[in-house]
């Protein structure tokens, strides 16, 4: 029997807080992957489809929920989510691997038990919602403080208005924790790395847990 690399290719998420460097080792995974001779997809949540770009807009609060002020519900926020996860694994996703491409993503379902399951306040919830989304091969967890983020956010005038750890950062960052319980009582596979480590440093320890996939 062939290995299994040889018919499907693998999915790889990077997960972390905003500024903890998952688009950066995104990139740079890809940019190894492809120097090895792989084919790979490199891609992001909120996806580009369709539901993604509805999530963009409520992101950025160009939409608004039905009452026309104020956010739109978190539940119902945390429901495009995994629509636009799903969405996402169809449209484009397993046809990568199923045609043996490696697929990269920038965040996945770990994201949503961390950021929905904070604002929904209903973590069994969202895990549920998300039940029928992929399991990736590997989730690689950049953990970094959440004052490490915010200095290399502010760094980059992603936000510049921002000065302290907010409290809503704390919390998502122990949310995090509880979402990697979740997914690793649910069998999947969750790996930590210090994403406090330096570019060069961070993507060698990508690249090790990626290497030692079956
Ligand atoms: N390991 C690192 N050490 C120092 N700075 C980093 C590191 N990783 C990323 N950065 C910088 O931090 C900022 C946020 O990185 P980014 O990859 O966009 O994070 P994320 O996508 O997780 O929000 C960028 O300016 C990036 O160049
Ligand atoms: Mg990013």
């Amino acid at each position: 029997m062939p290995a299994r690399r040889d018919r499907r290719g693998r999915f790889i998420v990077l997960e972390g807080l905003d500024g903890a460097g998952t688009t950066t080792q995104a990139r740079l995974l890809g940019d190894r992957l492809r120097a090895s001779g792989r084919s790979v997809h490199v891609t992001a949540e909120p996806s580009g489809g369709p539901v993604g770009s509805l999530v963009r807009q409520v992101l950025s609060r160009r939409v608004v929920g039905g009452r026309g002020e104020g956010e739109l519900d978190a539940g119902a926020l945390a429901l495009l989510f995994a629509a636009d996860r799903l969405d996402h694994v169809a449209a484009e996703i397993a046809p990568k691997l199923a045609g043996g491409v490696d697929v990269v993503s920038d965040r996945f379902t770990l994201s949503s038990l961390a950021y929905q399951g904070l604002t929904t306040g209903d973590l069994p919830w969202v895990e549920a919602i998300n039940g029928r989304a992929a399991t990736p091969d590997v989730t690689l967890f950049l953990r970094a403080r959440p004052s490490v983020a915010l200095k290399r956010r502010r760094a980059a005038s992603i936000d510049p208005e921002l000065y302290e750890v907010s409290e809503f950062q704390r919390a998502v960052a122990r949310s995090y924790d509880r979402g990697i319980e979740r997914l690793r009582a649910a069998g999947q596979r969750v790996v930590e790395l210090d994403g406090e480590a330096p570019v060069e440093a961070v993507s060698a320890a990508v690249w090790a847990e990626v290497e030692a996939l079956p």
